[in-house]
């Protein structure tokens, strides 16, 4: 049964299905030059459905987030070994951006890793990706590292995070 999490206008926030996966795979051609292989998708969504959630609009697809949790160092806590959620990728399509949707996604993702008791949430995010960036930071993220040369085409990534309380 699709339940949905929450209505941002006419756009419907719920998790994803298998069905969804092709979908979510084309707003990500068209919106990020990051793409996955069909098996990441699915491995995702089987791992942590809690944080792989559609944004659809009278039955269109108009965005997506999807997330995995680790076990690792913290962002926050000297020598800390902790359980993260990780953004892998949150995208909207360029039409239906600027109404909310992307933060909705970003919410209820939270909501999602925070049910698997995760400590913190991060992510990476291209440096000249100022749309993204001060869309985190509006929700809490806090600016942890430059990753030199992240990305393949050599640009560098902030390491951006954020910290539930406990
Ligand atoms: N300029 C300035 N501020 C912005 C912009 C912008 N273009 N876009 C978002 N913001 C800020 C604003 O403060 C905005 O609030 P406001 O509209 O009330 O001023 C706030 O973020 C929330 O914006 P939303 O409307 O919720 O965000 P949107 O639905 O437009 O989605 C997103 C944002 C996902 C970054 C979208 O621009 C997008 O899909 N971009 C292309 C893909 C991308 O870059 N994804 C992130 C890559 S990093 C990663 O995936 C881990
Ligand atoms: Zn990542």
């Amino acid at each position: 049964m699709q339940v949905i999490l929450r209505e941002i206008g006419e756009c419907a926030v719920r998790r994803a299905e298998l069905a969804d996966l092709i979908p979510v795979m084309e707003i990500n051609m068209k919106t990020l030059p990051e793409h996955y292989s069909d098996y990441f998708y699915e491995s995702l969504l089987a791992e942590l459905p809690e944080a792989f959630l559609v944004g659809e609009i009278k039955g269109k697809h108009v965005g997506y987030i999807m997330c995995k949790t680790e076990y690792g160092f913290s962002n926050f806590k000297k020598l800390g070994f902790v359980k993260k959620g990780h953004v892998v990728s949150v995208a909207v399509l360029d039409e239906h951006r600027r109404k909310g949707i992307g933060k909705g996604l970003v919410e209820e993702a939270i909501n999602g890793v925070k049910s698997k008791k995760c400590d913190e949430l991060y992510l990476e995010v291209r440096c000249s990706n100022n749309d993204a960036v001060i869309l985190y930071e509006k929700m809490g993220f806090i600016i942890k590292q430059r990753l030199k040369t992240y990305y393949r085409d050599g640009e560098d990534a902030y390491l951006m995070a954020i910290e539930f309380e406990s």
